[in-house]
């Protein structure tokens, strides 16, 4: 079975330059020819896209879906000027203890269909709202029902009562034990309040010796040492970033650590954002991703994201993009997602516009009109 999508206004595929009048040819799940329209070879369906823009699918390589209830009224006392500390977290994980596997489930459901209806193909999933060994496991279990994509983020902060440096072994213990089985990632929260560079470390390196890939939460309420930490243990991404120094970003540049970057959690939590310019401009690898969580950055949208990135850290439209869909990509160590050359996956989004640049231009418009998730049109 192969499928012609033809007439397609702008075609953007970061395998080549941006083409018009463009079409794409998809067999097997994945892309089998990209070229002029007028050359389009025959195959069993055809799409019209009628002169709309195409893209690849979204790649948002952070999110927090296992979790239940929702903290909107300190959202509401943040908006009336109350600061952001990340102490909400511990109101989630009782409520995540508390809730049934079904429970988990329907959420986890309803986001990631959330997601992909807004031209998210690729999500990456963590734990971290159970912070015991019972949960901290289900959770990771479920989410591995929804994408390979799962992270066990166990050292989220340390659970109430709990003693930090006691909590901290049983996370590289026995809650890593539980976990691994059903996580590629592991990531801390290396943060004042939550666990510092010394305990990061021992947890990153515990995953590693576990067989789990590194990314880890730096930088996001505080300068630190989380980013040189996800850069000398060659993280996939470090993720936040929002108090960077020179060094930081030095250290970003010449790495093949990605910086993820978050604008949804400084939307919602009303803080500066973190300065894309600085890093894209230094020579490093920049994605964006939601953070979609019920705390810092409950929006289930990387199109928002990408207008955030656009308007507020001074990303071009094209930048915001790459970053949003082969950024996202690096930010998972995957080649075949992320883009459209010949080859790749056929996670492919068709805009109700005539251009990618409507994405920010046209700012909160759900211009995501169709979606083809590994070659199935799901929307
Ligand atoms: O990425 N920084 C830590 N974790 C989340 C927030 C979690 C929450 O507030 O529930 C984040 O922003
Ligand atoms: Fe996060």
């Amino acid at each position: 079975m192969s499928l012609l999508i033809t007439n397609i206004g702008e075609l953007t595929t970061h395998a080549g330059p941006v083409l018009s009048d463009a079409a794409l040819v998809v067999e097997k799940g994945r892309v089998a020819w990209v070229g002029a329209a007028a050359h389009a070879p025959a195959t069993d369906e055809v799409i019209d896209a009628a002169g709309r823009a195409v893209i690849p699918g979204f790649v948002d390589s952070h999110a927090h879906l296992v979790f239940a209830g929702d903290r909107a009224a300190e959202f509401a006392a943040r908006m009336a000027g109350a600061p952001y500390t990340g102490g909400g977290i511990r109101t989630t994980v009782a409520a995540t203890r508390g809730a049934s596997d079904e429970e988990l489930r329907a959420n986890v459901a309803r986001l990631s269909r959330e997601m992909l209806r807004q031209g998210s193909t690729t999500i990456e999933i963590k734990s971290g709202y159970g912070l015991d060994v019972p949960t901290e496991a289900r959770s990771l279990r479920i989410a591995g029902e929804f994408t390979p994509e799962t992270t066990y983020l166990g050292a989220h902060v340390v659970p109430a009562g709990c003693d930090p440096d006691a909590y901290t072994r049983l996370v590289c213990d026995e809650m890593l034990a539980a976990a691994a089985p059903h996580a590629r990632w592991v990531d801390v929260f290396c943060e004042r309040g939550a666990f510092d560079e010394e305990q990061s470390r021992a947890v990153l390196t515990a995953g590693i010796n576990a067989g789990l890939l590194p990314r880890i939460h730096a930088n996001q309420l505080s300068a630190g040492g989380g980013v040189r930490l996800a850069v000398e243990l060659g993280a996939a991404s470090a993720d936040h970033c929002t108090h960077l120094d020179p060094a930081d970003i030095d250290a970003l540049a010449s790495s093949s650590t990605v910086a993820t970057l978050l604008p949804g959690a400084e939307f919602s939590t009303r803080s500066p954002y973190p300065d894309a310019r600085a890093l894209i401009d230094a020579g490093a690898t920049v994605a964006l991703a939601t953070d979609c969580n019920p705390g810092s950055s409950y929006t289930s949208s990387m199109p928002f994201c990408l207008a955030l990135a656009v308007r507020e850290m001074r990303m071009t439209p094209a930048e915001a993009l790459w970053s949003a869909t082969a950024g996202g990509a690096a930010a998972l160590r995957r080649d075949d997602i992320g883009h459209l050359g010949v080859g790749a996956r056929a996670d492919v989004v068709m805009l109700d516009a005539p251009s990618y640049l409507h994405l920010a231009y046209r700012p909160g418009v759900p211009l995501v009109k169709s979606v083809l998730l590994n070659g199935e049109l799901v929307k």
